[in-house]
């Protein structure tokens, strides 16, 4: 019986911590005794299955004075030699439209395009998501703010590794800091990762509400994905992503 409480206790503990980790992973720091379920802005309807934890709320912006500047945040940057990208690099992406953008979208890292012209999201799979800002959204791509978690080309188009994306991982915070955008979109599974701190299987979770630092984040498909299985239904699930990240900009 002893035997029994104690092995139950143990699972109750570990269950317990696994959420903690969970909320700490989210960017919550916080937790609210009681607020009505409908009254909690973060949580959209496709996250409802289980009682939403109240502690998910948007958190209050950080006072102007406080935030960087993204000219201060790339001056920090300089010419970076502080991984091994920057061996490959032909340039810097830092990022790319509107400092105050209510959108944010964060994608894995540039390509060869993008390395040589120096911005986010230009090649095919960014004209893709420039068509869906502007003829989707029916937003001009200025409007939103685009980056990447990782600011210089992986060699080949590999995905960054871990520590490459550690190393950057202050100037992509500093440039969320800065912008203070109401919703992060997060392009494909490596920038949903980095977000939620915690390994994303993006097809499972795409159009699911997440929060960063207080920032909702909503996972989608990557456009280079969609390129590759361009299906309908990977079209209609981008769509409904982003139509849901624009409304939620706009509460
Ligand atoms: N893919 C990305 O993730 N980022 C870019 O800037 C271009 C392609």
């Amino acid at each position: 019986m002893e035997g029994t409480l104690a092995s139950e206790t143990r699972a109750l503990l570990a269950s317990a911590r696994a959420w903690l980790a969970e909320f700490v992973e989210e960017g919550i720091d916080g937790f609210e005794r009681s607020a009505p379920r409908d009254a909690d802005p973060i949580v959209g309807a496709q996250s409802l299955a289980a009682d939403p934890p109240a502690a998910l709320r948007i958190a209050p912006p950080t006072p102007t004075a406080q935030r960087p500047t993204l000219a201060q945040v790339r001056e920090q940057l300089g010419e970076c030699t502080r991984c091994r990208l920057s061996e490959g690099r032909t340039q810097i992406v830092f990022g790319d439209g509107n400092p105050q953008a209510a959108l944010m979208f964060i994608g894995e890292g540039p390509g060869e395009t993008e390395d040589q012209r120096g911005l986010p999201f230009v090649g095919r799979a960014g004209e893709l998501l420039t068509q869906m800002i502007e003829k989707g959204l029916e937003i001009p791509r200025s409007e939103v703010y685009i980056c990447n978690i990782v600011k210089c080309r992986p060699p080949g188009n590999r995905t960054p590794l871990a520590d490459e994306i550690q190393t950057c991982r202050s100037f992509l915070d500093a440039q969320i800091e800065a912008v203070q955008p109401r919703v992060i979109i997060a392009l494909g599974k490596p920038a949903a990762s980095v977000l939620l701190g915690r390994d994303v299987a993006i097809t499972r979770e795409r159009g699911s509400w997440h929060a960063y630092r207080g920032i909702p984040v909503m996972p989608t498909l990557h456009p280079a994905y969609i390129l590759r299985q361009y299906t309908p239904e990977n079209r209609r699930l981008v769509w409904s992503d982003l139509k849901a990240a624009l409304e939620r900009s706009r509460q």
